[in-house]
C-alpha cells in the first residue's frame, strides 16, 4: 500500500514537474523546441471578413493554400460583416486550440477581449489588411501601402480630368469605406492629399458640400448604401449640373455608385459616365473597366497577401523573425505593429491585360 502511494505521489511529482516545465516552454520567448516542433503541425485559425466580396474568398482560400504547403491544418471563417459574430468565430477558434490567427477584422475595435483570450492562450495573432486597434496582442501587421492606394486614386482622377494642364473646373463628389476600418482614414487621406490642393483653388468642386471623412464614410462598404448616398446627392446637388468624377475606394462602392448614376441617366453621348475609381480589381469591376464603365481600380495582389501573412504565423511559431519593411507607420493606439506592406497598382483600360493576365490573376475567359 505505502510503495504504491509512493510511486503515485512520484508520478504526480513528476507529472507536474513536466507541466512546469512545458509551461515554462511555452512562456518563453518564441516556445521551447518542443512547443515549436508541435506548434508547425498544428491548426491556425483564418478569421474573414465576408463572403459577400469575392476578394475576401480568394484571400482566404489563398490563405489555407499557403499554410497548408507549410504543412498546417486550417479552420476558416468568415464573419458575414457582423461584429459579434466574429468575435465569437474567434472565440472558437481559440476553444479549438489553434496555435496561431490570421484576422481581417469586420470592426476594428471590437476584438480587444477575444485578443486577450488569445494572448493568455500563447496565440500569436497576425492582422490581415484591416489593422486591429487598441490592443497589444496584436502582434503582425500584413497589407498594403494603404496610403498610397488612395494616391494613385486620386492621382488617376487628377490625370483623366486633365487638372495638371490647367483643365476644370470639374465637379467631383467623394466616398470613402467603413468607419470600423482603419484602412479607411488611410485610403481617404492619401487621396485627399492628392485632391485638396484644386479643391482649394476650386478648380475641383464638391458640389454636394460632404468633404468631411465622417459625411462620406460607406458602412461595411456597402454597395447599396453608397448607391443610396449617390442618389442623394444626384437629387439635392446635380439637378442643373454635371457630376465628373467619383472618387470611390473600393469596387463594391464603385458598382453601387454607377447604378445611381446609370438610373440618372449618365452613359450617353451627351451625359458621358464620371471618371470613377475603385479597389481590388474584383471580377465585376474589371469586367465594368471593359466595358467602359468603372474607370479604374486599384490591384492588389491577395495572393502575395496571403503569403506574407501565412510567412509571418509561420515564423513566430518557429522561432524565426518574421520579415518587415514597415516599423513607423500602422500604430494601433497600443503599439506600434511591425508590418509588411505590398505594393498597389493603378489598373484601367490601358493595363489590365498586362497587369491582371500576364499577372494570372485573371483569365482572358473570366474577364469575357
Ligand atoms: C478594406 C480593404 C480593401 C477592400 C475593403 C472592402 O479593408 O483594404 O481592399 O477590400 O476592405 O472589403
Amino acid at each position: 500500500m505505502r510503495t504504491r502511494r509512493a510511486a503515485l505521489a512520484a508520478m504526480a511529482s513528476a507529472a507536474s514537474l513536466a507541466l512546469t516545465l512545458s509551461a515554462c516552454g511555452q512562456n518563453s520567448e518564441g516556445g521551447s523546441k518542443e512547443d515549436k516542433g508541435s506548434s508547425k503541425g498544428g491548426t491556425i485559425g483564418i478569421a474573414m471578413p465576408t463572403k459577400s466580396s469575392e476578394r475576401w474568398i480568394s484571400d482566404g482560400n489563398n490563405v489555407v493554400k499557403n499554410l497548408q504547403a507549410k504543412g498546417y491544418k486550417t479552420k476558416l471563417v468568415y464573419g458575414e460583416d457582423d461584429p459579434d459574430t466574429q468575435v465569437s468565430q474567434i472565440e472558437n477558434l481559440i476553444t479549438q486550440g489553434v496555435k496561431g490567427l490570421i484576422i481581417a477584422a469586420i470592426d476594428n475595435k471590437s476584438l480587444n477581449n477575444v485578443l486577450q483570450e488569445a494572448a493568455d492562450a500563447k496565440i500569436p495573432v497576425v492582422a490581415y489588411d484591416r489593422l486591429i486597434l487598441g490592443t497589444k496582442n496584436v502582434d503582425y501587421y500584413a497589407s498594403f501601402d494603404n496610403t498610397k492606394v488612395g494616391e494613385l486614386q486620386a492621382n488617376y482622377i487628377v490625370d483623366k480630368l486633365g487638372l495638371k494642364d490647367g483643365k476644370g473646373p470639374f465637379n467631383i463628389e467623394l466616398f470613402a469605406g467603413s468607419n470600423d476600418d482603419n484602412n479607411t482614414k488611410y485610403f481617404f487621406n492619401g487621396a485627399m492629399s492628392v485632391l485638396k490642393p484644386y479643391m482649394d483653388s476650386k478648380k475641383l468642386v464638391v458640389r454636394s458640400g460632404q468633404t468631411a471623412l465622417n459625411k462620406v464614410t460607406t458602412l461595411r462598404w456597402d454597395g447599396a448604401t453608397a448607391q443610396k448616398r449617390m442618389d442623394d446627392v444626384l437629387t439635392s446637388s446635380y439637378k442643373s449640373q454635371k457630376v465628373d468624377a467619383v472618387l470611390s475606394p473600393y469596387d463594391g462602392i464603385s458598382i453601387g455608385v454607377l447604378s445611381s448614376l446609370k438610373s440618372d441617366g449618365y452613359g450617353s453621348k451627351s451625359k458621358p459616365l464620371p471618371v470613377v475609381t475603385g479597389q481590388d480589381a474584383e471580377l465585376a469591376s474589371v469586367k465594368s473597366i471593359i466595358a467602359g464603365e468603372q474607370t479604374q481600380t486599384v490591384y492588389k495582389d491577395t495572393r502575395k497577401l496571403a503569403e506574407v501573412a501565412s510567412a509571418m504565423v509561420d515564423d513566430v511559431l518557429t522561432g524565426k523573425k518574421p520579415e518587415v519593411n514597415d516599423t513607423k507607420t500602422y500604430d494601433n493606439g497600443s503599439k506600434v505593429v511591425p508590418s509588411y506592406l505590398l505594393q498597389p497598382v493603378s489598373v484601367d483600360k490601358t493595363n489590365y491585360e498586362e497587369t491582371l493576365v500576364k499577372g494570372g490573376y485573371y483569365t482572358d475567359a473570366e474577364l469575357k
